[in-house]
């Protein structure tokens, strides 16, 4: 939806709105263009995309917890080219801005899907996944260190122009160091936060409720800690734009998230319930914006 209250940048972003739908929570769009415009939403992310296409782990993998789930999928996707082929035309022919979430287990992998993506008609950006808990090698590694993180950031900056998005991991042991070192290697907007590690036991077995043993946890549960992380990422970069992350369902948490200053946000595991739930949560937005005359841009980081 384009109103004249919702538009926001977020560096070299422009969004007709600040909501958006979270990798892996959203397919690759297309899946959902049956139940919303998709050029009505602010923005989606895809899948995690690799080099090839990737299987991800053995079920199960995913369950339910309280107030949330643990997912460990293990990054399943078509691979970047079928994704170039089949995936974005389409999204690009909906309407959609488009943001490729890409992964590698090294940092050549990441180098050349940028390459790759690079230039591509449809596409509003990339996304660096440095951060998913549910692989062996890659993923998480790379946000777990300052130093991990600019140098695979710095060589990512080199391989593209394209606005360059670095989604930081909540489980890094100091998140403001690696927002800092991501946005001194060249990232343009940092999302936070993904998954937190975690794990479920059936307790009449003892066995983990997911085969990969531990998970990534989501959903209203990790919320309070999400708004502290972008609280607290904002006040010591503040001229880092941010994308927030985390449980958010309705609108008072998209409030929420701006006040502490995320420009926009991404909507997750709320997308399992309620597919339709980013459209809603736009148009709830704007009817808010309105009824007040206030422009979302004015809400972001309005927390002390
Ligand atoms: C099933 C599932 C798959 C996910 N896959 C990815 C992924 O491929 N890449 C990524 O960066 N984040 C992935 N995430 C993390 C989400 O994008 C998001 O950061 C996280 O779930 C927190 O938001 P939420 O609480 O609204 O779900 C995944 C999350 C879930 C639940």
């Amino acid at each position: 939806m384009t109103s004249s209250y919702l538009s926001v940048a977020l560096g070299p972003v422009r969004l007709a709105n600040p909501i958006a739908t979270a990798s892996g929570t959203f397919g690759y769009g297309l899946e959902f263009a049956d139940v919303l415009d998709l050029s009505s939403i602010g923005a989606l992310f895809t899948k995690g995309l690799s080099l090839q296409p990737h299987e991800g782990n053995a079920p199960p993998r995913i369950c339910e917890t309280p107030s949330g789930m643990l997912n460990a999928i293990g990054l399943q996707n078509v691979g970047i080219e079928t994704f170039l082929r089949e995936k974005l035309p389409l999204l690009a022919a909906a309407g959609a801005t488009v943001f490729a979430n890409i992964w590698g287990d090294e940092e050549e992998e990441y180098v050349e899907i940028a390459r790759a993506l690079s230039g591509a008609p449809g596409l509003a950006g990339i996304e660096l996944n440095i951060s998913c808990p549910n692989v062996r090698k890659g993923g998480m590694l790379f946000g777990n260190s300052p130093e991990a993180t600019a140098s695979l950031v710095g060589k990512v900056r080199k391989a593209t122009d394209a606005p360059l998005v670095v989604k930081l991991s909540p489980n890094a042991p100091d998140l403001v160091e690696s927002a800092r070192a991501a946005r001194g290697a060249g990232a343009d907007v940092l999302s936070l936060v993904n998954t937190f590690v975690g794990m479920a036991v059936d307790p009449e077995t003892g066995a983990p409720r997911i085969s990969f043993g531990t998970g990534g946890l989501s959903g209203p549960a990790i919320r309070p800690l999400a708004v502290r992380m972008v609280h607290q990422v904002h006040r010591a970069l503040p001229d880092a734009p941010l994308w927030g992350i985390g449980g958010i369902e309705t609108l008072s948490d998209v409030l929420e998230f701006m006040a502490v200053g995320a420009s926009a946000v991404q909507v997750g595991t709320a997308n399992f319930r309620d597919p339709g739930v980013s459209a809603r949560l736009v148009r709830e937005l704007d009817a808010w914006c309105a009824e007040r005359s206030i422009a979302a841009r004015d809400l972001i980081g309005r927390t002390p």
